[in-house]
């Protein structure tokens, strides 16, 4: 190889977010911090999850979680291995996990002004089946009203929509693991783990999603449970007046799922239903994390009353939403098939 070839000007996350933090002059650096824990909590979850097999890690733990999920063995060392991370922060001020009923305070450090909300191990399920699986998170910044020593600091404190998101993600563990990170008003930049380094390498930058794409994602197992507006729309997708047939896919993991619809387009959907009137995907860390990807990537994402996601406002920490989200032109006909029916 050239020598011309060798790329030495790498950007890791870590310079990423140096270079993020200098567009906020009067950033305290606490962010960047926050993140330096979020990316070891992702590294070590990966290590994990490449050894599950190995390591007696597969399987259930034996217990469930306040939504009603049987909880894996990973679901619980992922979980505990993110409420290590933020609370070794000292960022953190308050955790909300899908594998914890309740929210869980930091005291320790009271004037920390971060929110932080995750999903450790998304799409579980696939786990024993060595199926790509993620990690979900959004960071909210604390009003200053709640900060500082004795101040009680309750979920109401997480009640808020995700336009309040300061910043979401994902990490998808596949066949590398790969970052993919927004802020506010921000694009979307992707990292691929280089596992001898120990770092996430800037691979995806300013990832934008194509316009349209035929292709569509829905576990098609819950057809009878949908509204009729819902059959129509992936009906006329499987059966188009004109053109082609649209492509299925559906990993049943929704960091995989979402992950290559951010990367080729279409759409991903987990519509509300009969049999999950407020929808199956948990608003504060599943929906609103992914919907300000999405958006910032050029992509549109919605409820299953065509409501902005982005402004729905969760009424519990756990409280559930039907989503559709993707490329602009496809949730766009979702919307069209809705107004349709009304
Ligand atoms: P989790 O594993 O964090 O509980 O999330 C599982 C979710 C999501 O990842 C996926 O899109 C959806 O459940 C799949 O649900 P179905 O198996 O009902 O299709
Ligand atoms: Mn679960
Ligand atoms: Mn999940
Ligand atoms: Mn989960």
């Amino acid at each position: 190889v050239g020598q011309e070839n060798i790329n030495t000007d790498i950007v890791t996350l870590s310079r990423f977010l140096t270079e993020e933090q200098t567009k906020y002059p009067d950033a305290s650096g606490d962010f960047t911090l926050l993140c330096h824990a979020l990316q070891f909590s992702f590294k070590s979850i990966a290590y994990y999850i490449r050894r599950a097999s190995l390591i007696n890690l597969t399987g259930l733990a034996g217990s469930s979680n306040i939504t009603g999920d049987d909880q894996k063995k990973l679901d619980v060392i992922g979980n505990d291995i993110f409420i290590s991370a933020m609370r070794g922060s000292g960022k953190c001020r308050i955790l909300v996990s899908e594998e914890e009923e309740e929210l869980i305070k930091f005291d320790e450090y009271p004037d920390a002004r971060y929110a932080v909300v995750c999903d450790p191990i998304d799409g579980s399920s696939n786990l024993d089946a060595g199926v790509s699986v993620g990690t979900i998170f959004g960071i909210f910044q604390l009003p200053e009203e709640l900060m500082g020593a004795g101040k009680e600091v309750g979920p109401e404190a997480l009640l808020h929509p995700g336009t309040s998101l300061v910043a979401s993600g994902f990490t998808m563990y596949g066949a590398s693991a790969q970052l993919v990170i927004t802020m506010r008003g921000g694009g979307v930049n992707g990292f691929t783990l280089e596992n001898s380094l120990g770092e996430f390498i800037l691979t995806h930058p300013n990832m934008r999603l194509p316009e349209s794409r035929a292709i569509y994602s829905v576990n098609e197992g819950n057809s009878m449970y949908w509204d009729e507006w819902c059959n129509q729309y992936f009906h006329s997708l499987k059966f188009p007046e004109d053109g082609k047939p649209y492509s299925a896919r559906y990993i049943g993991s929704m960091v995989a799922d979402a992950y290559r619809t951010l990367l080729y387009g279409g759409i991903f959907a987990y519509p509300a239903d009969s049999k999950s009137p407020k929808g199956k995907l948990r608003i504060l860390y599943e929906c609103a994390p992914m919907a300000m990807v999405f958006e910032n990537a050029g992509g549109l994402a919605v409820n299953s009353r065509m409501e902005r996601l982005m402004d729905v406002v969760p009424e519990h920490i756990h409280d559930k939403s039907g989503v559709f989200l993707g490329s602009k032109n496809e949730v766009q006909k979702v919307i069209d098939m809705y107004n349709k029916h009304k």
